[in-house]
């Protein structure tokens, strides 16, 4: 890629996506890469900047990750987050001590000194914090850009080496002037251009494609959502019908999913697709007989859906290629992006050691959702799709806590179907980012009709929020819910109780698993 490059150096934080998404929405293109890439291979690369991110570690414990200290002396301007910014200084000569108190969440912070990074912030802002250690002396030639009541150096730099830190999260939105910061840095420190367009990434994308597939054919996982529609006609844009669109209901889809796969994508749809419907679902709810952990459904599911899909390549023949909708969270989330594993995503933590296909393309690999959606809208995906909300690729299975049962799955079904005729009816839908009922697992004793009932709880998630890496709980009209409440406990048999789930994330995550 001949754009300009600033490359996220990944030390396990939780947000490290987030701060490649500030970033890219400046039009600046940015990878996400371990710490562990050695400095030869990182420079190779030519980044114009470099992020350090926020971790989980303590600079001072013998363990924790470091960097080779040539970073800092290469001339590339370099941004220290959190841990990033206490690695920086810890590397340069610096201290780094445990903070007297932890700083959590929404913090005052003064911006002094004139500094070039926080030109245009406010004296007195918001940052979020979350750090137990903090910076206690800067390194010689930095000067101190910003404080807290408690963090004496929560800004720090060195403008004659282009070296930069906050102690602070000016990735997460609530840091209210924290767009500011990555400007800053992109174009003012780095001097940016913001080539990156994501108009030509279609083009740029179907041509590389043409190239590595020539004769051969592939497979494309088409579960019918946002990701893997877009690759799927990207793919067919490049290569017409030596792909083959494989559907794999697993028994585990939303109420009337599977019809409306059919439906887009089937013969009667808009689409020149090779489409295969595979109805799976015995052969999923048998590996998962028994299973409650919702890592290891997660890995059966997705190593069954490899399974199901090498079925199916061989039923074809000499298929080279499998495609799969994965996109750049996905990567991330998965800990390949070396941040603390959260779970797997099916398109690729749960992959078996073995596939076999001779290659797997992804090719929405590098982009994030709204990302993927604009590619859609530009290769005239309709705009429903487009903008569906998210289902994850181990379906109801993550949304039954404990064990996975026919039964269960049909009252899960069930009890969603009413949940989004209700959202859909209230004209909330387009007001909530994501939204679904789960199987709590839990029965517990009601009355119905004068008899006593030991029946299963339901709960309601509803979020809002721009990125899905954290997000609100939706504040639904109290009528709207016990609408809802009424029709899941009067329509669906073996419900007794509904639950509304308040939790954000963090501390919760979306799914209900
Ligand atoms: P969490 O639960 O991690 O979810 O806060 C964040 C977003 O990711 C979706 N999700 C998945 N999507 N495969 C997917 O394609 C998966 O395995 C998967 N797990 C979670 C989730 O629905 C939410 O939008």
């Amino acid at each position: 890629m001949d754009k300009e490059l600033v490359i996220v150096l990944d030390f396990g934080g939780q947000y490290n996506q987030l701060i490649a998404r500030r970033v890219r929405d400046m039009n600046v293109y940015c990878e996400v890469l371990s710490y562990t890439t050695p400095l030869d291979e990182l420079l190779a690369k030519k980044p114009v900047g470099i992020i350090l991110t926020g971790g989980p570690n303590s600079v001072n414990l013998p363990d924790s990750p470091q960097y080779d200290k040539g970073l800092f002396e290469a001339g590339i301007p370099v941004l220290g987050i959190c841990y990033g910014a206490q690695l920086m200084a810890w590397t340069l000569g610096g201290n780094v001590e445990p903070a007297k108190v932890s700083e959590y969440g929404k913090t005052d912070i003064t911006v002094s000194n004139g500094s070039t990074i926080l030109e245009g912030v406010s004296e007195h802002t918001v940052g979020w914090m979350s750090h137990r250690d903090y910076i206690s002396a800067v390194p010689e030639g930095f000067k101190i850009t910003a404080s807290t009541a408690v963090c004496p150096a929560a800004g720090m730099e060195n403008d004659e080496k282009k070296l930069y830190a906050v102690q602070y999260h000016p990735e997460v939105t609530h840091s209210v002037e924290g767009d500011k910061v990555f400007k800053n840095f992109l174009f003012k420190v780095c001097a940016c251009k913001g080539d990156w367009k994501m108009d030509d990434f279609a083009e740029t994308t179907i041509q590389a494609i043409r190239e590595k597939v020539g004769t051969g054919k592939a497979l494309c996982a088409l579960s019918g959502g946002v990701d893997s529609s877009v690759a799927a006609v990207l793919m067919s844009k490049a290569i017409g019908k030596q792909l083959t669109c494989v559907f794999v209901d697993h028994g585990l889809l939303r109420k009337d999913e599977a019809e409306s796969v059919d439906k887009v994508f089937g013969p009667e749809g808009p689409y020149d697709l090779n489409f295969v419907h595979v109805d799976a679902h015995e052969r999923f709810y048998e590996k998962l007989k028994g299973v409650t952990e919702p890592e290891q459904k997660r890995k059966i599911i997705g190593e069954e859906f490899i399974r199901v899909f090498e079925d199916e390549a061989k039923k074809i023949g000499a298929v080279d290629y499998l495609v799969q909708g994965t996109i750049y969270p996905d990567v991330i989330e998965s800990g390949l992006g070396k941040s603390a594993t959260i779970k797997s995503h099916h398109n690729v933590g749960g992959l078996p050691d073995y596939v076999d296909f001779k290659e797997i393309i992804e090719p929405l690999r590098m982009l994030f959702k709204d990302e993927v959606r604009r590619v859609g809208l530009h290769l005239g995906i309709p705009e429903e799709l487009v903008f569906r909300q998210p289902f994850p690729g181990p379906g109801l299975g993550i949304r039954i806590i404990g064990d996975v049962t026919e039964e269960k799955v049909k009252i899960v079904q069930e009890a969603d179907a009413i949940y989004r005729e209700e959202i859909a009816k209230a004209g909330l839908a387009r007001d909530i980012s994501q939204y679904f009922a789960a199987l709590t697992n839990m029965r517990s004793v009601g009355v119905m009709g004068d008899a006593r009932t030991y029946d299963y709880a339901i709960a309601l998630r509803a979020v809002t929020t721009s990125d899905f890496m954290t997000a609100d709980s939706a504040q639904i009209p109290w009528e709207v819910l016990q609408k809802i409440t009424n029709r899941i406990v009067n329509e669906v048999d073996h419900v007794n109780r509904v639950f509304y789930d308040c939790t954000s994330k963090p501390p919760g995550t979306i799914e209900l698993e």
